[in-house]
């Protein structure tokens, strides 16, 4: 049985009541429900954490290390601006697929680069809770 961490930042805390129009109206809680459901289904045993701090992200991130097969991450605004994150994942060579509820490349000029996608093996974005469905996919597929 393969191990994943599933990773929420900045702000995502506030889903449900954060800009719905954008975010949808799924609060974090149901959608780590759903995550757990279609985890289970894939045979993942998974460990979710939410931060809305750069350096304990950095260091959940090094856990994962040794403990973890894979990580999923919504790096929230970190996605445009954390080379810090970015060298987290760089450094513990796990695969990491980066996801999104929106889509990021329809959006305001600052959101459409992200300095995550280099070091990711996938991005997935604009599927709302979706996103998180399609990348947990993607990564049976990738560890398959
Ligand atoms: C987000 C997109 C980011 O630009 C934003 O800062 C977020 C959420 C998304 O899931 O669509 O916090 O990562």
């Amino acid at each position: 049985m393969a191990n994943l961490m599933i990773i929420h930042g900045p702000n995502l805390n506030m889903l449900g009541i954060r800009e719905p129009e954008i975010y949808g109206r799924t609060t974090l809680s149901e959608l780590n429900q759903m995550i757990k459901e279609k985890a289970c289904k894939l045979d993942f045993n998974i460990e979710i954490q939410q931060s809305n701090h750069e350096g304990v992200i950095i260091d959940l991130i090094h856990s994962a290390y040794g403990h973890m097969d894979g990580i999923i991450i919504n790096p929230g605004a970190y996605t445009h601006y954390s080379y810090a994150i970015a060298d987290a994942i760089a450094s513990v060579s796990l695969p990491v697929i980066e996801v999104h509820l929106s889509d990021i490349s329809k959006r305001e000029e600052f959101r459409r680069h992200s300095v995550i996608k280099a070091v990711s093996v996938a991005q997935i974005a604009g599927l709302g809770t979706g996103s998180y469905l399609a990348a947990l996919d993607k990564m049976a597929e990738l560890l398959a």
